[in-house]
C-alpha cells in the first residue's frame, strides 16, 4: 500500500489528519515550506503514533515544498514512492479587499492554491493507482464572502472547479473537496476568541466545527469508495 501524502501537514488540519492515519498504521509524508520543521513535526507525530501501540509501526517523513514556487514542486516531490491518499491542505493567510488590493499577496495565494495544487497532482499522477484518492481543501468563504476574503473566496470557489476537472481527468481515481467554516480549535484562531464566538453564533447548532469534526469528514471523503467529486461543507449548519 502506498503512503498518505499531506501537502501542508506541519500544522492545523493537515497535522491532525497525519496523526489520524499514523495512528492507523499508515505511512505518511507531510510537507511544509521548511525541511527541518517538516522533519521535526513528522518525528513528533510518528512518536505519538507509536505510543498508541499499533501492531504496524508506521513511518513519517517530512519534506520541504513551497507551493508558491510551482516550477520547483516536481523536483521537491521526486523522492516520494506510491501514493494511496493525497491531501492538499496548505494555505497562506491573506486579507484582501478590492478597496485596498494587494497584488503581490493575491498573486502569491492564487498561485499557491490554484497553480500549486495542480502542479502537485501533475507531479504525483504517475504514483497514484486506480484505488487512490485525492482531497482538496477549500472553505465556505466560496459561498459566504466576508470583509477581507476577496482572494480567499475566489480561490475557494476555484477549488470546486479544480475538483471537477481532476475527477474527470484522473478517473477512476476519486477526487473530493472539503469546505469548512471557521475551525474552533484551529491554531490560527487561538488568539482571536471574539471572532470565534461571533462565528459560532452564525450556525444552527451554535457551535463551530472542531478539528476532530473536520478530520473525520476528511477521512470519509478519502476512504469511502462511494464518494467522488463531492464538495462537502463542514459548517455546523451555517
Ligand atoms: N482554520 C480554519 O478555520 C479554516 C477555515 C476555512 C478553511 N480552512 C482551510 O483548511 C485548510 C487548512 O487550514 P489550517 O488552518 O489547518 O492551516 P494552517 O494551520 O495555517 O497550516 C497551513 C499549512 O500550509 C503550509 N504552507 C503555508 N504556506 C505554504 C506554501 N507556500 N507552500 C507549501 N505549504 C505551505 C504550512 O506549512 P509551514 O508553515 O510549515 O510552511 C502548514 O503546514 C486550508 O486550506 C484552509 O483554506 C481552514
Amino acid at each position: 500500500m502506498g503512503s498518505v501524502v499531506i501537502i501542508g501537514g506541519t500544522s492545523g488540519i493537515g497535522k491532525e489528519l497525519a496523526q489520524h492515519y499514523l495512528d492507523r498504521g499508515r505511512s505518511v509524508v507531510i510537507t511544509g515550506r521548511d525541511a527541518e520543521r517538516a522533519g521535526g513535526v513528522a518525528a513528533e507525530l510518528a512518536a505519538a503514533a507509536r505510543a498508541t501501540d499499533n501492531a504496524e509501526v508506521p513511518s513519517a517523513h517530512g519534506l520541504a515544498v513551497d507551493l508558491s514556487r510551482p516550477h520547483y514542486i516536481a523536483a521537491a516531490l521526486a523522492g516520494i514512492g506510491p501514493v494511496d491518499r493525497l491531501v492538499l491542505v496548505a494555505i497562506e493567510r491573506d486579507m484582501n479587499t478590492i478597496a485596498n488590493y494587494d497584488i503581490d499577496k493575491a498573486v502569491r495565494l492564487t498561485t499557491l492554491k490554484l497553480v500549486g495544487y495542480h502542479a502537485v497532482v501533475h507531479a504525483l499522477k504517475s504514483r497514484l493507482s486506480p484505488d487512490s484518492s485525492v482531497l482538496l481543501f477549500g472553505g465556505v468563504a466560496k459561498d459566504h464572502p466576508y470583509e477581507g476574503s476577496t482572494t480567499v473566496s475566489t480561490i475557494n470557489a476555484g477549488v470546486i472547479g479544480m475538483m471537477r476537472t481532476l475527477a474527470v481527468e484522473l478517473a477512476p481515481i476519486r477526487v473530493n473537496s472539503l469546505h469548512t467554516w471557521m475551525i474552533e480549535d484551529s491554531p490560527f484562531w487561538r488568539d482571536k476568541p471574539e471572532t470565534v464566538k461571533w462565528a459560532g453564533s452564525h450556525t444552527l447548532t451554535h457551535r463551530l466545527p472542531t478539528s476532530a469534526d473536520v478530520v473525520d469528514a476528511a477521512a470519509l471523503l478519502l476512504d469511502n469508495p462511494g464518494l467522488n467529486a463531492v464538495g462537502l461543507r463542514v459548517d455546523c449548519g451555517m
